[in-house]
C-alpha cells in the first residue's frame, strides 16, 4: 500500500513522480494562492470527476485565476495520468495556483496557471466504517471563504492534528452563532428523531461533493432532510452522527467530544446511506 506513483503531471508535462516538483516561486507554495481537489478512483475510474472539476472551476473564478483548463482537457489529464500509474484504487490528487512570479502578494498579470496533479493509494478503512469513529469538536478559526477549496489549510491541519492527539478521527469545527458546521476535511450530519440534518451551504463550508450525493441519496430513500444549523448540545443528543467527505464516504460517529452518540454503534440510518452510496459507486464505476 502506499507504493509511491510512478508519474505526475507538472507544469504541462508527465514527469515522474520523484522527479516532479514545484518551482520555488509557485505562489501556491508561498501565498497559498490556489485551489485544490481530491476525487476518488474505484476500478481504475474516477468518481465524480465533473462535480469536482466544476468545483475547481468555480473556485478559481472566485478568486480570479486565470488559467486555460476545462473539464474536458483536465479528464484528458487524468485518464492518462490513471493509466501511466495503473491506479485501480486511490485517489487523483490536484491543484490549480496562480504561477509563478517573483514574490509580489499583488497578482503577477500574464502568468500561466501552475497544474499539479498525482495519483495515490488510499487506505481501507471497513473497521472504521463498521465500528464508527470519535470525533472532537473545535474552534473554527477559519476565514470566510471556507466554500473556495484553496490550499490554505493550516486551521485544518492544527484541528486534524488536535484530534489525531486525543486518538480521534476528525475535528469539527464550531463557528460562533452558527453552531458546528463542518469538519476540518468532512462534513456533518446528524440524525434525530429520523430527520437527517446538515448545515446550509454558505461562505462557512465547503460545498461538499459527498454531502451533495448523500443528500440525493437521502432523498431517494425516503429519508426526510433538512439544511439546517445546529449546535454541540443539539449534536450530542442526535440519535445518529456521520460525517462524510470524498476519501471516508459515509463515516458513522459514535462519539463527539467524548460524549457516546445513540448506543455507541452506528445507527440504522447511517447504515442505509453507506449502503446507498456503495450502490451509487457500483452504478458509476463498476465497484471497488
Ligand atoms: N476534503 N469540508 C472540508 C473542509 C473538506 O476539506 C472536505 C474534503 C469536505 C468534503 O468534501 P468532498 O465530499 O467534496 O470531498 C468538506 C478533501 C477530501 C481533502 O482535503 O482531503
Amino acid at each position: 500500500m502506499n507504493a509511491m506513483p510512478q508519474w505526475a503531471f507538472v507544469n504541462n508535462e508527465f514527469r515522474p513522480f520523484s522527479e516532479a516538483a514545484l518551482p520555488i516561486e509557485d505562489r501556491g507554495t508561498q501565498f497559498g494562492d490556489g485551489v485544490y481537489e481530491v476525487a476518488r478512483v474505484y476500478r481504475g475510474t474516477m468518481f465524480g470527476l465533473e462535480d469536482h472539476v466544476q468545483r475547481m472551476l468555480q473556485g478559481a473564478a472566485v478568486i480570479e485565476i486565470e488559467h486555460k483548463w476545462t473539464v474536458d482537457s483536465l479528464r484528458t489529464i487524468f485518464k492518462e495520468l490513471i493509466a501511466r500509474n495503473d491506479q485501480q484504487d486511490g485517489i487523483v490528487y490536484w491543484q490549480l495556483t496562480r504561477g509563478t512570479a517573483p514574490r509580489n502578494h499583488v497578482f503577477p498579470h500574464g502568468v500561466e496557471a501552475n497544474l499539479m496533479a498525482y495519483t495515490r493509494d488510499y487506505p481501507n478503512l471497513s473497521a472504521s466504517w463498521e465500528n464508527g469513529i470519535k470525533v472532537i469538536v473545535t474552534k473554527d478559526i477559519r476565514w470566510l471563504m471556507c466554500h473556495v477549496k484553496s490550499v490554505n489549510l493550516l486551521p485544518n491541519v492544527l484541528a486534524k492534528d488536535a484530534a489525531a492527539r486525543q486518538g480521534a478521527g476528525e475535528a469539527l469545527f464550531e463557528r460562533e452563532g452558527f453552531g458546528v458546521i463542518e469538519g476540518g476535511s468532512s462534513n456533518v450530519f446528524m440524525i434525530k428523531d429520523g430527520v437527517l440534518k446538515t448545515p446550509p451551504l454558505s461562505h462557512h463550508i465547503l460545498p461538499g461533493i459527498t454531502r451533495s450525493y448523500v443528500l440525493q441519496l437521502a432523498a431517494a430513500a425516503g429519508i426526510p432532510a433538512e439544511e439546517a444549523y445546529f449546535g454541540r448540545q443539539e449534536l450530542v443528543a442526535a440519535d445518529e452522527v456521520f460525517i462524510t467527505s470524498t476519501g471516508i464516504e459515509v463515516m458513522p460517529v459514535v462519539e463527539v467530544a467524548e460524549a457516546v452518540i445513540g448506543n455507541g454503534a452506528p445507527g440504522p440510518l447511517t447504515r442505509t446511506l453507506q449502503q446507498a452510496y456503495e450502490g451509487k459507486i457500483s452504478e458509476t464505476t463498476g465497484g471497488r
